[in-house]
């Protein structure tokens, strides 16, 4: 019998409330065909810091070293916001875990169902099909990771600096995802930089161009200033198939792609690392893209499909089980279509809750 080991780490506000729902689901939809969840739960985020003192305790590291994978829920919320900016859970927490397990491609897939097209703040007549589309951003390097500091300066002012920095072959191994992405799909991507600035986007452009005509002339290459690209999300999404980007355009380019599909409820995202697990497969974490809602929390009326697709995608990257993650994504789309919706995808008509959301996914397994 397969057994699924993975590290459970549900967080802050609605995070365990969905999270539990997604369990739910993974095992209703694994235990057909013999397979077993073995995970562990482990605190995050706020969770680390009110048990155990910090936002990534030891501990939970240590748990996460020992699965396949990683399960993910939400972290951080105004009960932690007046912490130094260092130690606030998103920061102390999702930052160095990414870092840790050196997850660099963060894959978001940007989907809005036809039947949703109402969702989207863009004119239906603009998105007549629904929007289908896929982010991969490069996710431990950048801006985010550079050399930092503050300084201050001879004549009194005060200067602080984070650099940009990239090496040819990280730009590579996040193009091999891109290419990997691309291949599954319409065989197009569309890199984007400010190569009309930035030196590391010459060098990302330049990496990209000869990359791709290298290993993969038969993926069509574009490429987008990401001033330009963020404009042309919000007036033609599907322009695009297969975005590759950097750390920080790929975080603002992905939260565009994510309110024009509508709601961050339904979105989920995959953030593969460099290391194999036993399966010959990436060790991933795999969490909802759309943060803790703090205003809904614990009234369980929160949509679970961003988690539950989130999980199906460990299945698909993590554990090799296609067929099941297809599944699960046919049965959230499938109760989608048969009008069950929470709150943020019912229009003002009647909404259900996270568990009876989670009950019409079940039965359509
Ligand atoms: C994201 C988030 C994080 C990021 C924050 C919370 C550090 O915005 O996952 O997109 O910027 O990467
Ligand atoms: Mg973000």
């Amino acid at each position: 019998m397969k057994t699924l080991k993975f590290a459970v780490l549900p967080g802050d506000y609605i995070g365990p409330e969905v999270m539990s729902v997604a369990l739910d689901v993974l095992k209703a939809a694994t235990e057909p065909a013999g397979i077993k969840l073995d995970y562990t739960e482990a605190h995050v985020g706020g969770a680390g810091i009110d048990n155990e003192g910090k936002a990534l305790p030891d501990s939970t590291i240590k748990v996460c070293e020992e699965a396949d994978a990683i399960l993910f829920g939400s972290i951080g919320g105004p009960k932690w916001e007046n912490l130094p900016p260092a130690e606030q859970p998103e920061r102390a927490a999702l930052l160095p875990i990414r870092k840790h397990f050196n997850l660099f491609a963060n894959l978001r897939p940007g989907l809005l169902y036809q039947e949703l097209t109402d969702a989207s703040p863009l004119k239906a007549e603009r998105i007549p099909e629904g929007i289908d589309m896929v982010c991969v951003r490069e996710l431990t390097g950048g801006i985010y990771f550079g050399p930092k500091r503050t300084e201050t300066l001879e004549d009194g002012d005060i200067q602080a600096t984070d650099e940009m920095v990239y090496k040819k072959s990280e730009i590579e191994r996040i193009l091999d995802v891109a290419i990997a992405s691309a291949k599954a799909r319409s065989g197009k991507i569309c890199s984007v930089d400010k190569a009309n600035v930035l030196t590391t986007s010459v060098l990302w452009r330049k990496t990209a161009t000869e990359y791709v005509a290298k290993h993969a002339p038969e993926i069509e290459l574009s490429h987008m200033y990401v001033d330009n690209a963020a404009m042309q999300m919000a007036r033609d999404p599907n322009q695009f198939d297969v975005i590759v980007t950097e750390n920080m355009f790929g975080d603002i380019i992905s939260d565009e792609m994510g309110i024009v599909c509508g709601s961050l409820g339904m979105l989920s995202s995959a953030s593969l690392g460099t290391g194999k697990n036993k399966y010959d497969l990436p060790f991933g974490l795999y969490e909802p893209s759309g943060g803790t809602a703090p205003d809904i929390a614990g009234k369980g009326i929160a949509n679970p499909c961003a988690q539950i697709l989130s999980a199906a995608l460990m299945l698909r990257y993590s554990f090799g089980e296609n067929e099941i993650a297809e599944k699960i994504e046919k049965a959230v789309k499938q109760a989608v279509m048969d009008g069950f919706r929470t709150g943020d995808i019912s229009f003002g008509k009647p909404s259900i809750g996270t568990k009876e959301m989670a009950a019409a996914i079940i039965e359509r397994l």
